[in-house]
């Protein structure tokens, strides 16, 4: 029996790659050439193989045009990611071509990520680790790079699904507080304590340290504004590993040069691998190149979970288990 035809926009891990190889007629990218920049490119070589599923991931530009290009052929998009804000998920719709996603096994990956950030920004690491590797340190000296502790400290989480409330489980350990935006309140087995804010004026001005976990896309653009920013307690310090299109970069540079908010760790950027400049300039704000979910572990169990819902609609004709359209 012939195997379906699959198009991989990326390098994927080897054991992803293998299975991909075993059970489809698989067109890979195993050097990562940067043709997945280009949704027109993809809708080419989607046409050029009459691919039946895409594996695309996160950033690969899948909006209504690459989408409307697509060849007649292909029954399913499956992303290497939880995000989806890259698909035009209407448009796959209207075209009846099936979305998949890969949640809940990032979950515990990108928390710590957001837990790395919280560290780093609190404690100074990344002003630390330059001077040490700049060769400047000139030895320990009583009030050099203080930093101030997360212990008993507010957590403010903005989007208290899987990955905020994996955050909270992690800061509970810290002895944090932990306080929670969400369009709605969580049963209490989720909320296990946490306090719940249903305004962002309130939520804004009662925490310490806000980590920022909203899914990308207009309804969240920007949503971190000057005048949320001004909200904030004075010290407070901002993370965000969510997407970075939520944040208005010229309002959080002007905040971290005033001292408004001590310090930020960003693992997301609006427009990446595109980088706001003003960051560059400035000492309190860990960046790191977007490494949320990036675990052997983790990126091995999306590959699956990517393969499991192709495998649903293309091998056995089922409904995919992680269907968004
Ligand atoms: C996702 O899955 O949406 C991440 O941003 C990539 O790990």
């Amino acid at each position: 029996m012939s195997r379906p035809v699959l198009l991989l926009t990326r390098k994927l891990p080897a054991a992803i790659e293998a299975r991909a190889a075993r059970d489809y007629d698989a067109k890979l990218n195993s050097t990562d050439d940067p043709w997945y920049r280009d949704g027109a490119e993809i809708a080419r070589r989607a046409a050029a193989i009459s691919a039946e599923g895409v594996l695309c991931a996160a950033g690969d530009p899948l909006g209504a045009a690459t989408i409307g290009a697509l060849p007649a052929s292909v029954k399913i998009i499956a992303t290497f990611s939880v995000g989806y804000d890259h698909i035009d998920i209407a448009a796959a719709k209207a075209r009846g071509i099936v979305v998949t996603n890969t949640p809940e096994v990032l979950s515990f990956a990108t928390a710590e990520c957001a837990f790395t950030l919280m560290l780093m920004a609190a404690r100074r690491a990344g002003e630390g680790e330059r001077l040490v590797r700049a060769q400047k340190w000139e030895g320990w000296a009583p009030t050099q790079l203080m930093g101030v502790t997360l212990e008993g400290k507010k957590l403010g989480i903005a989007g208290f699904g899987r990955i905020g409330r994996e955050l909270a489980a992690m800061a509970r350990g810290f002895r944090m507080e932990i306080h929670y935006r969400d369009l709605h309140r969580a049963p209490p087995e989720l909320e296990q304590g946490a306090t719940f804010h249903d305004n962002d004026e309130g939520f804004l001005g009662a925490i310490d340290i806000l980590s920022m976990h909203m899914p990308g896309g207009e309804a969240t653009r920007k949503w971190l504004n000057a005048e949320r920013l001004g909200r904030m307690r004075k010290g407070s310090i901002v993370i965000n590993t969510g997407r970075g299109g939520s944040v208005d970069d010229a309002a959080l540079v002007a905040a971290l040069s005033s001292g408004h908010i001590r310090a930020a760790g960003l693992d997301v950027y609006d427009g990446e691998p595109r980088i706001f400049d003003g960051y560059f300039g400035l000492e309190n704000v860990a960046l790191l190149p977007h490494l949320g979910s990036a675990t052997i572990e983790t990126r091995d169990a999306m590959g699956h979970r990517a393969l499991d819902n192709l495998d649903a609609v293309l091998i056995r004709g089922q409904a995919a288990p992680h269907g968004l359209a």
